[in-house]
């Protein structure tokens, strides 16, 4: 999901834990998914994708992955399939389309359907699937990991889903610095600092996140927050091993020239909002899999 507006400088609103793993079944109970915010968040990105899409994220994972013509590429957890159609310019071989929800694969069928090369599933990415059928040389997962609840589940699915060697790109909300309700910007008058406030980090929390902002229907989805050592030791049990990570930066820049434009300036060069990690599948799984 692209992250919401930057919004410099909040008032504190005071602790709100989110849900600790104790308390999942009652998260879980209310979550419905990405299904019924299906026609929002296709409007939101569009025939090329959000304003992060297309300034951040998609430069970073045609960078990371760097498609090779002829290859076959799968994208886990697809949404409307907005990643579809800069691969197609790549001239992969052939590309295949993985979400849950049925909403948002129809949407990518109507937008980025019409290519021979191009193919679409419904399927929990967590459990295991026709997808995963070690025949793909590469495969990206945008925005998402943050999405699914059995991290672990979905990235061994996505190791089986890969050749011998294949890679894997994804790419998420960075988990130490974009923590939704957990981490702020703050204005320190003094110094004229715009600081980022983390008020919880270590704690695994499950966030009910109002996907739909500004309608009342009250439409959520659950992101998973889980700390840098918990994702990369869940990469490792799934099979996957770390070769490449970069950190990237919000493309927007405040246009004023006072202390706050300045500040806000820098603090944009200093604190990332996504992590982009690449991976490759591994053999011997157990070889790097931490007690
Ligand atoms: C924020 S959207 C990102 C979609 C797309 N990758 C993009 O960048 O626009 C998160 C997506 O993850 C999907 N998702 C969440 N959990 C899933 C699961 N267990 N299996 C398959 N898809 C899942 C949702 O349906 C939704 O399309």
């Amino acid at each position: 999901m692209p992250p919401p507006p930057r919004r410099p400088f909040p008032p504190s609103k005071g602790r709100n834990p989110g849900l600790t793993p104790s308390q999942k079944p009652a998260a879980a109970a209310n979550s419905r998914g990405w299904d019924p915010v299906a026609a929002w968040y296709d409007k939101l990105v569009g025939e090329s994708g959000s304003d992060y899409h297309q300034n951040v994220i998609l430069p970073a994972v045609l960078r990371m992955l760097a498609p090779q013509p002829g290859e076959s590429i799968v994208d886990v957890c697809c949404g409307q399939g907005v990643l579809a159609r800069p691969l197609l310019e790549s001239k992969v071989g052939r590309f295949l389309g993985v979400d849950a929800s049925p909403r948002l694969i129809e949407a990518a069928k109507v937008r980025h359907g019409k290519d021979p090369r191009v193919s679409w599933l419904i399927a929990d990415v967590c459990k295991p699937g026709a997808w995963a059928d070690g025949s793909h040389d590469a495969a990206a997962c945008l925005m998402a990991v943050h999405d699914v609840e059995d991290a672990v589940a979905m990235f061994s699915n996505i190791s089986r889903a890969l050749k011998p060697g294949g890679r894997a790109v994804f790419i998420l909300m960075h988990p130490c610095f974009r923590i939704p309700k957990q981490t702020h910007w703050g204005w320190d008058p003094d110094q004229k600092i715009q600081f980022r406030r983390v008020d919880r980090y270590a704690t695994p929390l499950e966030i009910p996140i109002t996907t739909h902002p500004g309608k009342s229907s009250g439409e959520q989805t659950a992101f998973h927050h889980r700390p840098l050592s918990e994702l990369l030791t869940s990469l490792g049990k799934g099979g996957l091993a770390v070769v490449a990570c970069d950190e990237l930066y919000s493309h927007r820049r405040s246009q004023g020239s006072g202390p706050f434009s300045k500040a806000e300036h820098f603090a944009a060069a200093e604190f990332p909002l996504f992590l982009a990690l690449k991976a490759l599948k591994v053999e011997s799984p157990s070889l790097i899999t931490h007690p």
